[in-house]
C-alpha cells in the first residue's frame, strides 16, 4: 500500500511538472508585440499586473490595428477618446478609465486609479484631470489619419454609419441631430479610402496573465467604436465585461460589439462558469452563447484561462474568418497564435 502511494505521488508530481503552464499570458487578436512585452515581464519573475500594464501600453503606443491608443476611432466630433481597465485577481481590485481625453497612456492611468484611489472607474474630462495630477502628459490624440477618417465620414459618407436611433432627421439619411464642435475643414482633402484601418470597427486588446506566484491579472485598452456618440463608454473598461480576474479561478477578457456585450458581463460569466467546473473553452462558449441568444448578429469573442494556465476561446459573427489570439507560456520558446472557429454549433 505504501509502495503504491509512493508510486502514485511520484507519478502525480511528474505529471504536475510536465503540465507546468504558468507563467502564461493570453492576448486577443494577433497583438504579438503586447504578448512579447508581457511575457518579458513574466519570465523574469515579474508581477502579472505589470505584465498586463506593459503589454496593453505597448499596443497603445503602437496603435494596434488603429483600434487601440491615440489617432484611431474618432467620435462624431472627430476626437479620439480611450477606455482601459486593469484588474488584480489577488485583491479583486479594479482600476479603469473611460472616455479619457488627451492622454495617450490609458492603461497606465487605469493602473493609477487602481493603486492610488479607493475608486474603480474615472471618466471623461475629469479622468484627464486625474491623469494630469498623476503626472501624465496632456496632448491631442488626433493624428492626420484620424482626422482624414473623420473628414471622409462627415463630408463624403454623410455621417454613415452612425449610432443614432429614433431621432429626427432620420439618421440613415442625414448627419444626426448633432453638430460638430471641432474646426475640421474639408478643404484640400483627398478622399482616399482608409481600408487598412477600416478592418475592424470594434476591436480591443484584452489580456490575461498568470505570474510565477500564481497571481492573475487581466486588462483591456481600446479607442472604442468608430464615430461613436461623444461620451459613449464601451465594454472594455467595465469590470466583468471587458475583463475579469480571480486568483482562485482564472481570468477572461472579451472583444467585439461593446455596446451589446457589456449587457451580459461575458468575462465575469466565463470566470463563473470555470468556477463551476467548466473548461475555459466551455466557459467562453457559454458567455458567447448567452449574448448570441439575444443578439444573433453581434460580433465578438471571449478568451478564458483557468488558474492552471489552461485556456480556450469562443467567437461569434466573424463569418468564415477564425478569431486569432496569442499565447505564450513557460513551455514555449516563442509565442503562438491560436485561432478559434466561430461556426461551432449554438445550443
Ligand atoms: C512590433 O514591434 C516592433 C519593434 O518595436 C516594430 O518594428 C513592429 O512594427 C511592431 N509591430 C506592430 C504590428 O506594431
Ligand atoms: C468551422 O466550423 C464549420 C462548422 O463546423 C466548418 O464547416 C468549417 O470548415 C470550420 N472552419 C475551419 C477553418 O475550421
Amino acid at each position: 500500500m505504501a509502495k503504491l502511494y509512493v508510486l502514485l505521488s511520484l507519478s502525480l508530481s511528474i505529471l504536475a511538472i510536465s503540465e507546468q503552464k504558468t507563467p502564461i499570458v493570453i492576448t486577443t487578436w494577433n497583438f504579438v508585440n503586447s504578448t512579447i512585452t508581457a511575457w518579458n515581464v513574466l519570465k523574469q519573475g515579474g508581477y502579472s499586473l505589470d505584465a498586463i500594464e506593459k503589454g496593453t501600453s505597448i499596443c497603445e503606443e503602437q496603435q494596434c490595428d488603429g483600434t487601440v491608443g491615440y489617432g484611431g476611432s474618432p467620435d462624431e466630433d472627430g476626437e479620439t477618446t480611450l477606455d482601459a481597465l486593469i484588474m488584480d485577481g489577488r485583491t479583486m481590485n479594479v482600476g479603469a478609465v473611460a472616455a479619457l481625453r488627451r492622454v495617450k497612456s490609458a492603461a497606465s492611468v487605469a493602473r493609477r486609479v487602481l493603486e492610488h484611489t479607493k475608486h474603480s472607474i474615472l471618466v471623461g474630462e475629469l479622468a484627464t484631470k486625474f491623469a494630469v495630477q498623476m503626472g501624465f502628459h496632456e496632448e491631442t490624440l488626433t493624428t492626420s489619419i484620424s482626422k482624414r477618417m473623420w473628414l471622409k465620414w462627415y463630408y463624403k459618407d454623410h455621417c454613415q454609419p452612425n449610432f443614432w436611433m429614433n431621432v429626427s432627421p432620420d439618421p440613415s439619411k442625414f448627419c444626426g441631430p448633432y453638430r460638430t464642435t471641432d474646426d475640421f475643414t474639408h478643404k484640400n482633402y483627398d478622399w482616399l479610402p482608409l481600408t487598412k484601418i477600416d478592418r475592424f470597427n470594434h476591436d480591443t486588446i484584452g489580456m490575461v496573465a498568470i505570474d510565477n506566484k500564481g497571481d492573475i491579472a487581466a486588462g483591456t485598452s481600446t479607442n472604442g467604436a468608430k464615430f461613436k456618440i461623444p461620451g459613449r463608454v464601451g465594454d472594455s473598461p467595465i469590470p466583468g465585461s471587458g475583463a475579469y480576474a480571480d486568483n482562485t479561478v482564472g481570468g477572461a477578457t472579451a472583444t467585439g460589439d461593446g455596446d451589446v456585450m457589456l449587457r451580459f458581463l461575458p468575462s465575469f460569466l466565463a470566470v463563473e462558469e470555470m468556477r463551476r467546473g467548466a473548461s475555459p473553452t466551455e466557459a467562453a462558449r457559454t458567455a458567447i452563447n448567452r449574448i448570441a441568444t439575444h443578439y444573433p448578429n453581434f460580433m465578438g469573442a471571449v478568451i478564458a484561462m483557468n488558474m492552471d494556465g489552461a485556456y480556450g476561446a469562443a467567437c461569434h459573427g466573424l463569418g468564415d474568418v477564425p478569431f486569432p489570439f496569442v499565447v505564450q507560456d513557460i513551455s514555449m520558446d516563442q509565442y503562438k497564435i491560436e485561432t478559434v472557429n466561430c461556426s461551432w454549433p449554438l445550443n
